[in-house]
């Protein structure tokens, strides 16, 4: 094949060299990278794209209408290296016969894992206790000093019981968890596996001890938590989120968090993000704020862009992608 005929394709990250390879060696694309670890400007964005027949993006790059026009009426498939895909304009891309791949499945035990480790930090107050080491706070072991809360003999609320949600369920339930709750759009047979009750969202808030958002976003769960979801948890109740940032309204949940509304808060992902260093959450002591690592681990991000490499070649080719987002 000539240079001519080969399908121009942009990847809008730095990727593993192994990634670009197999991309440049199927031969039968063009490959333009923005080498860089930090996200494309716009303006870049709207210029690279002219021509595209494939796009490889990641979840901060905005996919809309004013993209895919820039791109063109060639463009035949976006593979998003991510699961969520809330970024992308889908009644567009659906509207326009696009393709999409995404990353299900390969991320759901490092994301789960993580969600564990942030709602174990937050309930047990690690980054403030190891704060108080570092700044000679630690005085003397003191029988009610940094005492947290416990996941033994607790009820855990899920909200969205998907793949990631129930990951984390299989995980929390040996800590002895005493009830699982979990809320969605419908029950899922799944549940039986962790012995899930299915309520409503309301009896989920007021009976758990830890409420774990691990829901899509979507129009039903943008700012869903907000003063009065944060007013019916318990005042010991701990609140984690590793979905997306703007299933919160954050100004609530300062509010809940610097009044005592509820007892903390554990969060993997924000709105902006990165959150600016002044902002008001950063400020509390009850808030652990981590910069969106739930899949970073060295395996699953290699998993990840191998994944979405070979979603972006078999969209291409015309071909069945190993993960495809039915539209
Ligand atoms: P799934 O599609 O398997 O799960 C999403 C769940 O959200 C489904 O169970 C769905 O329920 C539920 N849901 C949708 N709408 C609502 C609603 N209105 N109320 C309650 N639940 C709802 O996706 P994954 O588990 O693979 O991923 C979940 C999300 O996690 C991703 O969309 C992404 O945003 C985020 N994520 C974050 C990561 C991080 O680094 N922090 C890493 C990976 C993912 P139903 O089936 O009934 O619609
Ligand atoms: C996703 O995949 O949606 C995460 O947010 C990053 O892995």
């Amino acid at each position: 094949m000539s240079t001519k005929e080969l399908m121009k394709v942009l990847v809008t990250r730095r990727i593993p060299q192994e990634g670009l390879d197999v991309l440049t060696n199927a031969g039968i694309c063009d490959v333009s990278v923005w080498d860089s670890d930090e996200p494309v400007p716009r303006s870049e964005l709207l210029k690279r794209v002219q021509g595209a027949h494939g796009l490889f993006c990641m979840l901060s790059d905005r996919i809309d209408t004013e993209v895919l026009d820039a791109a063109g009426p060639q463009l035949k498939v976006i593979s998003t290296l991510s699961v969520g895909f809330d970024h992308l304009a889908i009644d567009e891309i659906q509207k326009r016969g696009i393709r999409v791949g995404y990353t299900p499945d390969v991320l759901t035990d490092a994301t789960a894992e993580l969600t564990v480790a942030l709602l174990l930090a937050t309930a047990r107050r690690l980054p403030e206790g190891i704060q108080e080491v570092k700044s000679g706070g630690w005085s003397s072991w003191k029988p009610l000093w940094l005492c947290g809360y416990s996941l033994s003999g607790s009820t855990v609320g899920v909200i969205g019981l998907g793949r990631i949600g129930l990951a984390i369920a299989q995980r929390l339930k040996p800590f002895g968890v005493r009830r699982l709750l979990y809320t969605g759009r419908q029950p899922k047979p799944q549940a039986q596996e962790v012995d899930g009750e299915y309520v409503p969202l309301d009896t989920l808030l007021r009976e758990s001890d830890f409420v774990v958002v691990s829901c899509a976003l979507n129009p039903d769960t943008r700012a869903l938590c907000d003063k009065t979801f944060f007013s019916m948890m318990k005042k010991t109740a701990v609140f984690i989120n590793t979905s997306r940032g703007a299933v919160v309204n954050q100004e609530d949940l300062f509010e809940a968090l610097s009044t005592g509304q509820i007892a903390a808060a554990g969060l993997d992902v924000t709105t902006p993000e990165p959150l600016p260093t002044d902002h008001p959450l950063l400020t509390l002591t009850n808030c652990v704020v981590l910069p969106h690592i739930g899949s970073a681990t060295y395996s699953t991000r290699g998993t990840m862009v191998k994944l979405s490499v070979n979603n972006l070649l078999a969209g291409l080719s015309g071909d069945a992608m190993p993960s495809e987002l039915k539209l």
